[in-house]
């Protein structure tokens, strides 16, 4: 049977953001969270702590998390590769963190510059840390279903990398097809075999929509049993790490979808779309959610 409920992870402020060549300024991106709070997300991905020099439109990360009104009962997450971020977490009230290692070892070194048992050690303090602090800890797994570097991502390696990530602590781990190359029945197979290993209700499915299969695989994962989906309002994004790769899932498509399968996810679709306009208009582009482009002007 399908869950009667879903959580959204909304990752337009992060993910969504991360690659705009042109920096986006803060009062935006604090306004862009603060828009996606009143629309009733229970988990907004609002920023990173990482490298300026890696990711230069997060170099902000301090300020958004000041700055931003927090509604209770969303969870904000940052990402946080090493000790340095952790710290910038903690210090910004950070509700999660986010550690992220790939399930792909080409990927792994290009994104965060280690091989992917590296990446596990470098994990363990800001995993002990965020234990110690009482912090909620997500492990991201890139390339679980496709690489634009090593081609195809053996199933054992994401369920290696999964059960590594759980054995650090992560409350919750995503499945993330970052190039958006999968497909349905492939990642049926690739949920079906975490979700061996890992309790259901801590996996989540992150989907890009590069070839235009996102709902189609989250739909193959709903019927795997997972309940947790990561959405991009508008469809922003992309991975610096991952040339071509287009934005995330648009979360105005999800939620037209889930809306009609009758499945509860608490947000308020209209407040998604009205902020989905906004901000494509912003960047000056087109709006890449088809629901939101549909439903825009009605
Ligand atoms: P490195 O160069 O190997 O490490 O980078 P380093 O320790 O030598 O640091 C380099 C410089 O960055 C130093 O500065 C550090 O101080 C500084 P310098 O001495 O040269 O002036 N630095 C930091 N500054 C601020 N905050 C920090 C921090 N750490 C170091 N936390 C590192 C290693 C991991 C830091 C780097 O590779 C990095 O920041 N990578 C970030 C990559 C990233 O954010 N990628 C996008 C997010 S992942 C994603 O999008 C995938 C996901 O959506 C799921 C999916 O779709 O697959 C989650
Ligand atoms: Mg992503």
């Amino acid at each position: 049977a399908l869950p009667d409920k879903v959580k959204i992870v909304e990752v337009g402020p992060r993910d969504g953001l991360q690659n705009e060549k042109e920096f986006v300024p803060t009062d935006i991106k604090v306004s862009l969270v603060n828009q996606l709070s009143d629309a009733g997300f229970l988990n907004i991905e609002a920023t990173s702590f990482v490298s300026p020099k890696w990711v230069p439109q997060m170099a902000d990360g301090a300020q958004v998390m000041e700055a931003i009104k927090r509604r209770e009962g969303t969870v904000y997450s940052v990402l946080t590769p090493n000790m340095r971020g952790f710290e910038g977490a903690l210090a910004a009230k950070a509700d999660e963190v986010v550690i992220f290692g790939a399930a792909s070892e080409a990927f792994s070194q290009k994104n965060i510059n280690c091989s992917i048992d590296e990446s596990i050690d470098r994990f363990e303090p800001v995993a002990r840390a965020a234990k110690e602090a009482g912090i909620r800890l997500r492990g991201s797994i890139s390339c679980a279903l496709g690489c634009p570097y090593q081609g195809e991502v053996p199933v054992e390696s994401v369920v290696h990398v999964a059960q590594r990530l759980i054995a650090l602590g992560c409350d919750e781990i995503d499945v993330a097809d970052t190039i958006g190359v999968a497909t349905a029945a492939q990642v049926y197979r690739v949920m079906s075999a975490v979700t061996e290993k890992v309790d259901p209700r801590q996996v989540s499915g992150h989907f890009h929509d590069t070839y235009g299969q996102a709902l189609a695989n989250i739909y193959a994962s709903l019927q795997a049993g997972i309940s947790i989906f990561h959405s991009s309002v508008a469809g922003l994004g992309g991975c610096p790490y991952a040339k071509g790769a287009t934005g995330n899932v648009a979360t105005e498509d999800v939620l037209y979808m889930l809306q009609g399968m009758g499945i509860e996810t608490g947000i308020d679709l209209d407040a998604v779309i009205t902020t989905g306009q906004w901000i494509s208009d912003y960047l000056q582009r087109p709006n890449a959610s088809r629901a939101g482009k549909a439903l825009v002007n009605k």
